[in-house]
């Protein structure tokens, strides 16, 4: 059987949008058919629970305390299932050591369960940032128009290509203006990379700024956005069948 695919979301730069795009694409994967799982490692700012209204009663900490099994801590929720690394800094009774040989195991138990798992990152690099990146097929940057945005990612690509230099990345453009704006930010950002590190990122799509996302957020409809928004759809459409087709190439 083949194994289930991993693809992480990063940004370096906070608040960009990574959760909000890795919960949509999810869903968007499961109402294609798709085996999906969502890894949450903002370790102590989880927030994918909330978004898709789900309590967290077990985290991949109480699985290293032996609180609770591999399939406790798998919130197999209707949109996809979710697993929460850490939601109330109990990461910090744990080495980082335990903490990546356990999420190593957890990874391996998804690859054979799942077709696909999607891996939220927190902001900035903390150490399990490189840990995400390391165990990805592929990672997804997510942009928006803002020299902050743009430079922590170039750095943070700058920094993998040393270490790995053919590492696969793909560029998603959120809050963008509107279609033409986004493919602009895409520009600016592919030719920083092309110019300075010699490397070819791949678009891979983008999701337009609109108010009612925020307005949905806030009223804890994230799952609404799709069904609310025809651009919305659209666009989520695009980057799931991104991410179908890749693992079919
Ligand atoms: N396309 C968009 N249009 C309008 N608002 C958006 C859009 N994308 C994200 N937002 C707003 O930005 C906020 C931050 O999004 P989100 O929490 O997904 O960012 P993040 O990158 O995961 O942040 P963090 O780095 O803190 O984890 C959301 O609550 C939402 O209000
Ligand atoms: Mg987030």
């Amino acid at each position: 059987m083949k194994e289930g695919i991993i693809t992480s979301f990063l940004s370096g730069k906070g608040g960009v949008g990574k959760s909000f795009i890795t919960t949509n694409i999810a869903i968007q994967l499961t109402k294609k058919g798709y085996k999906t799982a969502v890894i949450d490692c903002d370790l102590g700012f989880s927030n994918l629970s909330t978004l898709i209204n789900r309590k967290v009663n077990f985290t991949v900490i109480d699985w290293i305390n032996q609180q609770a099994s591999l399939n406790d801590i798998c919130d197999k929720a209707p949109q996809f299932t979710l697993l929460t690394v850490s939601n109330n800094f109990e990461h910090n009774t744990v080495s980082n050591e335990i903490l990546f040989n356990a999420l190593d195991q957890v990874i391996k138990y998804l690859k054979k369960n799942y077709d696909f798992v999607l891996i939220d990152s927190p902001a900035g690099s903390p150490p399990i940032a490189f840990w995400i990146l390391d165990v990805s097929d592929y990672s997804n940057l997510v942009l928006i128009d803002e020299p902050t945005s743009i430079s922590d990612v170039y750095r943070l690509c700058k920094y993998v290509f040393n270490v790995t230099d053919d590492y696969k990345f793909n560029a998603i453009i959120n809050q963008s203006e509107n279609e033409e704006d986004g493919l602009e930010t895409y520009s600016k950002f592919k030719h920083l990379i092309k110019n300075f590190l010699k490397k070819d990122i791949p678009y891979f799509g983008q999701v337009v700024k609109k108010n009612i996302i925020a307005e949905l957020i806030k009223s804890n409809q994230c799952i609404r956005i799709t069904n609310v928004d025809d651009d919305i759809r659209t666009q989520f459409d695009i980057l799931s069948n991104q991410i179908i087709k890749l693992n079919k190439d």
